[in-house]
């Protein structure tokens, strides 16, 4: 197969990471007989420096060109205390979603057994530990109004959903549950919010039509507890924008570490895949992040936007080898000794690239 694929690393270990996953993906059209292209856009901080703007038009025309996005991270500590920054990283990773209509965001919680031990949460409690979140991606309080009132002195932002936005994402996830464990956790907080009041009367009558799937509704901040309570009730859990993007970094250290979780993004058009974490400028340039992240994204590339099952199949049992023999990055290290073979970012890349020769 012939495609297109739009490498945006984007900021800090984006830039490192993400060309770690690209090798991934060429080793994978060689080794498969498929014919990948590339091309590369800016986006967030590093776009801003280049064209005063986070997500340039050019970007944006690239990325709707392509067949898929492997996305890495955007963010710049420079931002980070200067609320009053107008122009920022993170407009131009909003951008993208709401302008390639991304409105779905799988975040796959899956433990490989090899990591046990590098979660600060108990082995027999994470052990066989499967989630499968659906994040809405372009509604909720990060693209309703905001502002400021009173003379700044008092700011606001609007959660917004409207039925349809509900309904498409429950769709996705009820989809998903009939491929797996059959089980839904919608999360919301309709104890409180009108938004998630119509979030739970959409997923009731959504699930109507799904009558061989089980469903739960949370609050949210139960879900935040049995996350780490008891993991393995979880099967599919389908949220909004905020509570999805807090609990899927909670989530993520059921999977030992940030470093593990990748993403993707899909609406009606082109997907975009990425890591879950950011752009850590902590340790950027220092060649320790871990490029696992950006594997898996690729091999969600691979799966979903491409529907190649073996390929995407064979990343993710190239990742599996290299943690059975012991290699680890450093977030993925056991916490209390750092036992294992730790390598870097370039290391480790290159190690599930010799188990996919
Ligand atoms: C994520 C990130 C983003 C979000 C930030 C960088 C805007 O935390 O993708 O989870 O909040 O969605
Ligand atoms: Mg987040």
């Amino acid at each position: 197969m012939k495609k297109n694929i739009l490498i945006v690393p984007g900021d800090g270990i984006g830039q490192e990471v993400t060309q770690v996953g690209k090798k991934v993906l060429d080793k994978i059209a060689q080794k498969f007989g498929h014919t990948f292209s590339y091309d590369q856009a800016l986006i967030g901080h590093v776009a801003i420096e280049a064209t005063g703007n986070p997500l340039p038009d050019e970007s944006l025309a690239k990325m709707k060109a392509s067949d898929a996005v492997l996305f890495g991270a955007v963010g710049h500590p420079k931002y980070d205390n200067d609320p009053s920054a107008k122009v920022r990283p993170e407009q131009g990773l909003l951008k993208m979603r709401k302008e390639l209509g991304l409105y779905a965001n799988l975040r796959p919680i899956k433990l490989f057994d090899e990591l046990l031990g590098a979660s600060s949460i108990k082995p027999e409690i994470l052990k066989g530990a499967d989630i499968l979140f659906f994040r809405e991606l372009t509604g909720d309080i990060y693209f309703g109004d905001k502002g400021r009132d009173n003379n700044g002195d008092t700011a606001f932002d609007v959660a917004k959903y409207s039925r349809y936005e509900v309904e498409r994402i429950a769709r996705k996830a009820f989809d998903a549950a009939r491929t797996r464990r059959k089980k839904i956790c919608s999360v919301d907080k309709a104890n409180v919010l009108e938004t998630s009041r119509l979030w739970r009367e959409v997923i009731q009558v959504v699930a109507k039509d799904y009558p061989d799937v089980e469903v739960e509704h949370q609050f949210v901040d139960a879900t935040a507890m049995l996350l780490i309570k008891d993991p393995r009730r979880f099967d599919v859990v389908v949220t909004a924008n905020l509570f999805g993007d807090i609990l899927t970094d909670e989530a993520s250290q059921i999977a030992g570490s940030m470093g593990m979780l990748a993403s993707a993004s899909i609406g009606d058009g082109t997907g975009v895949y990425e890591p879950i974490h950011g752009s850590a400028h902590d340790i950027t340039g220092k060649g320790l992040a871990n490029p696992l992240a950006s594997i898996l994204s690729a091999a969600l590339l691979l799966d979903i936007s491409f529907k190649m099952k073996a390929e995407s199949e064979a990343v993710i049992n190239a990742v599996d080898k290299v943690l059975k023999s012991g290699y680890r990055t450093k977030d993925i290290a056991d916490p209390l000794t750092e036992s294992g073979k730790v390598l870097g970012t370039e290391a480790m890349g290159e190690e599930v690239l010799k188990n996919l020769d």
